[in-house]
């Protein structure tokens, strides 16, 4: 069973593609951090964040070991992984990692911005996870501060914002709710909620 989960920035995927993945007995993949990491990597040699080459080459040889790296976490190699994402280049270097880990036996839990429409469009349960701006906002301010990143809510919105357009914006897979997913707007609901909500969505994919 391959279970997608796309959404925005702090919507709250991650914690519920974990959740659902444990549920189930699934292996489970933040296919974010692979972004995350080519930016880091790209950073590292002193290349663009948009050059194509190198970051298609870098995303070919990624070490799935790394991506453990707590400084891939930060707001900063989130932005940064937002501008490499958007080369074509560097998503199709990522696809077959990505296909290959959703292909496995028995199943895998992805979440993302285009796992639903382009790295599996015949997952068997796909959601779309998204709450307003302000929310999640709200609820990645509080994470970081509890981290000690020194940054501000104002601040939090706009990088939001900002990853949004980009995200939504970009030519190549852009993040958008596939056709076949099931919302959920998470700006009222707590992680329980929505993971009660989740489960009750593959409980009743299952049994038909
Ligand atoms: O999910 P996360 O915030 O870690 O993702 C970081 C960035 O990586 C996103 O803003 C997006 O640009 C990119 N990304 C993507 N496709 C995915 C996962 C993440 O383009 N499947």
């Amino acid at each position: 069973m391959i279970i997608a989960i796309d959404g925005p920035a702090a919507s709250g995927k991650g914690t519920l593609a974990k959740r659902v993945a444990q549920h189930f007995g699934l292996p489970v993949l933040d296919t974010g951090l692979l972004y995350r990491a080519v930016a880091r990597d790209l950073a590292a040699r002193g290349f663009r964040l948009d050059d194509p080459w190198a970051g298609a080459a870098l995303a070919r040889s990624l070490d799935p070991a790394t991506l453990d790296d707590p400084h891939l976490r930060g707001a900063k190699a989130g932005d940064a992984a937002s501008v490499a994402a958007k080369i074509p280049q560097v998503r199709s270097a990522l696809l077959q990692f990505q296909r290959a880990f959703a292909n496995q036996d028995p199943g895998a839990v992805l979440d993302g911005r285009d796992i639903g429409t382009v790295i599996c469009p015949n997952a068997h349960v796909k959601m779309f996870v998204t709450a307003s701006p302000e929310v999640r906002a709200r609820r990645r301010h509080a994470e970081v501060a509890a981290r000690g990143e020194p940054i501000s809510y104002e601040e939090t919105l706009a990088d939001i914002l900002v990853r949004d357009t980009r995200d939504a914006g970009r030519g190549a897979a852009p993040m958008v709710r596939a056709v076949d997913a099931h919302l959920l707007d998470t700006s009222e609901m707590d992680i329980e909620a929505v993971f009660q909500a989740a489960v009750g969505l593959i409980m009743r994919k299952i049994s038909q």
